[in-house]
């Protein structure tokens, strides 16, 4: 297991457009410290909250925080790999700030390091992130500049709108609501 990330500018950044906008049922990927996850499931108009990380342990801190703050009842934790494990559900919201910086090598931790350029793990999850969406559903997704993610690609298969750009010392984050061009059909 590794450390429980500790919300920072990235967390405070997704965390204001996730009180201002989510409703329904919202997926929290990598919820860490479960910061997303309580303030949906604190909000009368979110119904249901699943809260998924790959790390036990920060499945555990954010159950704990969810206890704390008296929301348990609305939100089921669930340890995975991104997606494994949701088969058929599908939500109004995914939220994800995901760890986007590049690996270092040995010293990696699931907290922050996104693969070899930083973009694997966001890849991965844009990849498949449509088809867990109702009709009409939305994404909060936070990025870096030392991402290097590739917005034109990001375009080719979602609406794109800049929520909120945040400058820090050695990057700029974003706050970005996705759209999925088209809607994810389920084979018959
Ligand atoms: C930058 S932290 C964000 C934590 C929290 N959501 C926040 O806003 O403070 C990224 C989280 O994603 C989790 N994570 C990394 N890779 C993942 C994967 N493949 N599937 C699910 N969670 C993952 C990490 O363990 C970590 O808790």
């Amino acid at each position: 297991m590794g450390r429980v990330y500790e919300p920072a500018e990235d967390s405070l950044l997704l965390l204001r457009h996730v009180e201002a906008r989510v409703h329904g049922s919202v997926l929290d990927m990598g919820t860490g410290s479960g910061i997303q996850a309580v303030a949906a499931a604190s909000k009368p108009e979110v119904s249901r909250v699943v809260a998924v990380d790959i790390d036990a342990g920060a499945v555990e801190a954010a159950r704990r925080r969810a206890r704390e703050a008296g929301v348990s009842g609305k939100i089921e934790f669930r340890v995975g790999d991104l997606f494994e494990g949701l088969g058929g559900e599908r939500f109004d919201w995914i939220v994800f700030n995901p760890p986007y910086l590049p690996s270092e090598g040995d010293a990696d931790e699931a907290s922050w390091a996104g693969g070899q350029t930083g973009r694997e793990v966001i890849e991965r999850f844009l990849s498949r992130a449509a088809r867990f969406l109702k009709p009409g559903g939305g994404i909060l997704l936070v990025y870096s500049t030392l991402t290097g993610l590739d917005l034109g690609r990001v375009e080719a298969s979602y609406h794109v709108e800049v929520l909120e750009e945040r400058p820090l010392f050695f990057e700029r984050l974003f706050c970005v609501l996705l759209r999925p061009r088209q809607p994810f059909l389920r084979p018959r």
